[in-house]
């Protein structure tokens, strides 16, 4: 059969792969405690490792038992993006007006109604390197194309306004950003954020900000919404990574009062609307209480992250740059091994940890970075810590020869 040629720009999703064979080693006597093995500890998933809290799940319980499952409008439930705009002016002192937020099948959803909605086949859309691997894809998806700006630890791997003037050109028609990001935990500053939004809007250019993270951020200098930068911001979020719904589907989308219709008009005909019994669930994300334990939770990603980055440094796997949010540390690994992807497999066979290859985010970092993600326990983090640091240096080093 003959497919689009959009298929074909469109790469594979590596850390998938990872993963794939990481399953594939849990059958083998290796992963078999039984057999002299040790369980796989798996630090390469991007995914909470608790699911929605108690309230949220009754109330899907409740949303199914009551039929309440017919379709919404395309925007979501009027109930739950007031709450959500209440959510903005509670936590961030944002006002957000709730006629502004689409309620979407999670931020991948909304970002493809963003690119949709932006992008004119043959556009350029900056977006920094590293970043989260399927931002570009949306862009690529939406017949335009990724270009994609490197950046170092010296700039907490944050784009600048400067680089975003260097970079412009006749077909660039936006930036696509997150803060915080995916695979580093660090933010934008957000004096640079606001200069990077100016530098934008005098060129001409959109600015979406993916903020998936920002509910997980644990250093208040950060933790700002860029909705305060004005209106014109566009920003994506989720329930999946602070409120823990990652498989419910939900996220929503802020636009511009000016670009509502449109965007409805696309929700309407490519999905009709988010899961209604998700919706329905998530309202009670934002009772009291749930408020309550969602923020205890930060608080234990935050001890898992006070733990994890000096234990990383310490046994030799440096992490250049502190992550101020979500629950990932982006480790420096030119000194262990040449190439990131071979180290990968090296310690999942000799240590059992499976930890995720920089190749997926970008080519600037992709061969000497590995991203390790603190979303498990502690003592799983513990125990992963304890391995890598006894693990065979000269076969780390090794290319990677067997399959
Ligand atoms: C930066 C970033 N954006 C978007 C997504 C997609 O999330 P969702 O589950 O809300 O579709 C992810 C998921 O890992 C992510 O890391």
């Amino acid at each position: 059969m003959r497919l689009a040629s959009r298929v074909d720009r469109i790469e594979p999703f590596y850390v998938m792969e990872v993963a794939k064979r990481a399953s594939a080693l849990l059958k083998s006597p290796m992963c078999d405690p039984a057999q002299g093995g040790r369980r796989m500890i798996f630090l390469n998933i991007g995914e909470p490792d608790r699911t929605a809290c108690e309230r949220v799940q009754a109330a899907a319980h409740r949303a199914i038992e009551g039929g309440h499952t017919a379709y919404t409008p395309a925007t979501g439930l009027p109930a739950l993006r007031q709450a959500i705009s209440r959510w903005y002016e509670q936590r961030f002192k944002v006002d957000v007006d709730p006629g502004r937020i689409i309620i979407t099948a999670g931020a991948s959803a909304a970002l493809q109604l963003a690119m949709l909605a932006l992008v004119e086949p043959g556009d350029e859309v900056i977006c920094p390197d590293p970043s989260y691997p399927c931002n570009r894809h949306f862009v690529t998806a939406a017949g335009g194309q990724a270009k994609l700006v490197a950046t170092s630890a010296e700039q907490r791997y944050a784009l600048t306004a400067q680089q975003l003037r260097e970079h412009w050109g006749p077909a660039v028609c936006g930036t696509l950003l997150a803060s915080p990001s995916n695979p580093t935990g660090t933010s934008i500053d957000p004096l640079e954020l606001a200069a990077l939004v100016e530098t934008g809007r005098a060129l001409g250019g959109w600015t979406v900000v993916d903020e998936i993270y920002l509910g997980l951020s644990y250093d208040a200098r950060y933790g700002q919404t860029a909705l305060a930068l004005g209106e014109d911001i566009i920003s994506v979020n989720s329930f999946s990574k602070y409120f823990g719904l990652t498989g419910w589907r939900l996220g929503w989308l802020v636009v511009p009062s000016d670009t509502v219709a449109a965007v409805e008009r696309l929700a309407q005909h490519l999905y009709i609307c988010a899961s209604t019994v998700a919706q329905r669930a998530a309202l009670a994300c934002f009772e009291p209480e749930s408020l309550r334990e969602y923020e205890q939770r930060r608080g234990e990603f935050q001890r898992r992250r006070d733990y994890i980055v000096p234990a990383l440094r310490e046994i030799g796997w440096p992490v250049p740059v502190e992550p101020d949010g979500a629950f990932y540390a982006w480790m420096h690994t030119g000194d262990i091994a040449a190439d990131s992807s071979a180290l990968c497999l090296q310690l999942m066979h000799q240590a059992q940890v499976t930890l995720t290859p920089g190749r997926d985010f970008g080519p600037a970092l992709a061969r000497d970075h590995v991203r390790l993600s603190f979303a498990s326990s502690l003592h799983d983090l513990q125990e992963a810590v304890a391995r890598m640091a006894t693990a065979d240096r000269g076969l780390l080093r090794q290319p990677w020869t067997s399959a």
